[in-house]
């Protein structure tokens, strides 16, 4: 209902009486003012007169009444543990594809090889949950279809040039803008679920233990709607994961990349590799040439550029 009444109030601009908001929605005039109130005490700065309702401003809240097109799929959580938990339970209990669980700031986010993401107010932090007919050798290439997707996003939006680094991190001239971690679940031979986890740097400032991280608002010196990029990303995200595109997705992502034709260390749970990053082969596993000539594909790990 919300939503609705924010629809009303945007779209007429001026001031709106309680009695035209009441009769259009079918709601009583004191439902119509709770609702205005609670909106009020979420930020929205919406002038009340004996004339009426008028909404001066809005918030850069992620609400799912700011998401009308989705807003049943999007499910907004103040603070939480990581919204891979959250995200994880809603996908066993069968939730639809391309829902999103959304968090204002993690108390326990997630990196990739168990380091901690710090997910403090201001950075956007949301998983999706996907459930594409594939199999799981495929599912990687969902990881590459996020980071290409938000990069094009990110430099569609900002003046920027961000560039994805293998597997799936977000860089801005050499610095780490964007994050992303998966989890899947399979049965069979055909994925049950794929959880993708995106953290961006937007409004928040990262500390002096991510020396290498930089955030949207320190790249453009003023704030950034949250919900905007959110909106975009997702609608671009949904039309390639939706669409034959994925099937060329680790080319596309190769136009994009920092990693390529350089000297890298790559450090996995069990191994640390040196070499020359030549290439990607069909699903983005990473293809070293190491020091005698010899070539080695690898699936996961960290990246660092030398
Ligand atoms: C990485 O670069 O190591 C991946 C970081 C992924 C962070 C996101 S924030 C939303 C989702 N929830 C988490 O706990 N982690 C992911």
């Amino acid at each position: 209902m919300k939503g609705k009444i924010l629809k009303i109030l945007k779209a007429e601009q001026g001031v709106v009486s309680g009695e035209a908001i009441s009769s259009e929605l079918g709601i009583s005039r004191v439902s119509v003012w709770k609702h205005l109130q609670k909106l009020q005490e979420f930020g929205y700065n919406i002038d009340a007169s004996p004339m009426g309702y008028r909404l001066i401003s809005s918030p850069d809240v992620l609400f799912p009444w700011e998401f009308p097109d989705r807003e049943r799929k999007i499910h907004f959580f103040p603070e939480v543990t990581s919204t891979m938990d959250i995200a994880r339970d809603f996908a066993r209990k069968g939730c639809p594809h391309f829902t999103v669980v959304v968090a204002g700031c993690q108390n326990r986010g997630r990196g990739r090889l168990k380091r901690t993401w710090l997910s403090s107010q201001g950075g956007l932090y949301f998983t999706t949950i996907l459930r594409p007919q594939i199999s799981p050798v495929l599912s990687l290439r969902v990881n590459f279809a996020a980071s290409l997707i938000l990069a094009q996003t990110l430099n569609n939006m900002f003046d920027i040039n961000a560039r994805v680094k293998w597997p799936n991190d977000i860089l801005v001239d050499g610095r780490k803008i964007s994050g992303i971690l998966s989890e899947i679940e399979a049965e069979a031979d055909i994925v049950s679920f794929i959880n993708v986890g995106i953290g961006i740097n937007i409004n928040n400032d990262p500390t002096d233990s991510e020396p290498k991280a930089v955030s949207l608002k320190q790249l453009s010196g003023s704030e950034i709607s949250r919900k905007r990029l959110l909106s975009d990303f997702l609608d671009n995200f949904e039309k390639c994961i939706n669409s034959k595109a994925l099937d060329n997705i680790i080319q596309e992502w190769k136009k994009y990349t920092v990693t390529l034709n350089r000297y890298v260390k790559i450090v996995t749970h069990h191994e640390v590799l040196e070499g020359i990053a030549v290439d990607l082969d069909e699903n983005g596993a990473l293809i070293l040439e190491l020091a005698d000539g010899s070539t080695k594909k690898v699936l996961y790990g960290d990246c660092f550029h030398k």
